[in-house]
């Protein structure tokens, strides 16, 4: 346990971090917070002013946690160690298999594939509904196959200076060829690769710029990949999506019943519970994304955490708290499938997504009649 010099330490270490790791620096101030709260309960006589301190470290690590890390957007275009791995992302069994095949191996073993005339490379587009777990697929990719992850948001290359985003395109691959391996992933892809016809003329020629770095990657043999994910995968620049660039699409589909369990095991398994039924858990969060899974936990979390602050007092997170919090979720999935539907059958692209329409037909109650 935590003494007074150890909350001395953990408090300064969060100031320190505040401006720079927000996430980090939020969780040193919810350590000490803790300590502050056994303090409290070991030391009746000045019980008051622990509390009060417990209190402001707990509201200032919750703002924090607001907060994204800037340091991404700093160091532009540097690559990322992940440690996310397959075993941190619940489900998704088949596509964990299809990237071994497709992505993984390939890029382990260039020579092998070579061998029996398969081509490596060309881009994957992975799209899906939001919360699902693709920005956490790409990063677990990146980690198990053991490459450079350069993690790109739109934001970070688009500019409104004439000439000046193809420009970052350019530096971003040159930099990409500098360290191969490496994983180009592009979150958030329809910002940037959004359909020419409907976009302004600068955004065609950043279109136009990673279209020409695509086709130079893939001809020079190099070991880069692209990955990209979108979740308006419709407003994708059909070029982009031909074949040899970004041919290949990989649908990643909302939790099922397996997959909610093991997701809410995952975010539980190390925190104090009492004896969960993670079945009838799964069973009440039907039509939830696993980012939804994430904070139905959090939520459930903060109530033991708030009490504890306020009383002093220490218990574990009850199946009553799960259930509270998941009656005060609502899912976004509904409302993403609808629109993803009328969008696919506006552009006649229902044989492009066909994932997309037979996981509504499957589950009818994802998307709103009309
Ligand atoms: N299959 C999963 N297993 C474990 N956690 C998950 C899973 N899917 C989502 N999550 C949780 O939800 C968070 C959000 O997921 P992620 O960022 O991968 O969503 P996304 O599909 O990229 O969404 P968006 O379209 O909004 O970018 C993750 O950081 C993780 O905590
Ligand atoms: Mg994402």
């Amino acid at each position: 346990m935590c003494g007074k010099e150890e909350i001395k330490t953990l408090i300064e270490l969060a100031k320190k971090l505040e401006k720079d790791e927000p996430q980090e620096s939020a969780r040193n101030y919810f350590l000490a917070a803790e300590a502050l709260i056994t303090q409290a309960s070991e030391h009746p006589l000045e019980q008051h002013k622990y509390l009060e301190l417990a209190q402001k470290s707990y509201q200032k690590g919750k703002e924090l946690k607001e907060k994204k890390d800037t340091i991404n957007t700093k160091k532009r275009f540097n690559s990322l160690q992940s440690k996310v791995t397959f075993d941190n992302i619940g489900g998704l069994e088949d596509l964990k298999a299809e990237i071994r095949l497709k992505i993984i191996e390939p890029f382990k073993h260039p020579e092998l594939f070579r061998y029996y005339g398969k081509q490596a490379g060309g881009g994957i587009l992975i799209y899906g509904p939001p919360g699902c777990g693709k920005s956490l697929i790409a990063k677990a990719t990146a980690n198990e196959a053991g490459a450079n992850f350069l993690h790109i948001k739109s934001s970070d290359i688009k500019s409104k200076f004439v000439g000046e985003t193809e420009k970052n395109i350019a530096e971003l691959f040159e930099k990409a060829r500098e360290q191969q391996p490496t994983i180009i992933f592009f979150d958030e892809f329809e910002a940037l690769g959004s359909d020419r016809t409907d976009a302004p003329a600068h955004d065609k020629s950043a279109v136009a710029q990673l279209l020409t770095e695509m086709d130079s990657v893939d001809s020079k043999d190099q070991q880069i990949l692209l990955l990209a994910a979108t979740n308006e995968p419709w407003s994708v620049d059909p070029a982009l999506r031909r074949e040899g660039r970004f041919g290949t699409t990989l649908f990643i589909p909302p939790p099922d019943l397996s997959s909610r369990k093991e997701i809410l095991q995952i975010h539980l398994d190390h925190r104090p519970t009492e004896e969960l039924d993670y079945g009838s858990l799964a069973e009440l969060t039907d039509g939830f994304s696993g980012a939804d899974l994430k904070a139905v936990c959090e939520m459930a979390t903060d109530i033991p955490l708030k009490e504890s602050i306020e009383t002093g007092k220490r218990r574990l997170i009850t199946m009553g708290d799960l259930n509270a919090a998941i009656k005060n979720t609502r899912s976004v999935l509904r409302t993403w499938f609808t629109k993803a539907v009328q969008q696919v059958k506006k552009r006649q692209m229902e044989e492009e997504f066909s994932e997309l329409i037979t996981q509504v037909q499957k589950s009818e109650n994802l998307v709103v009649a009309n």
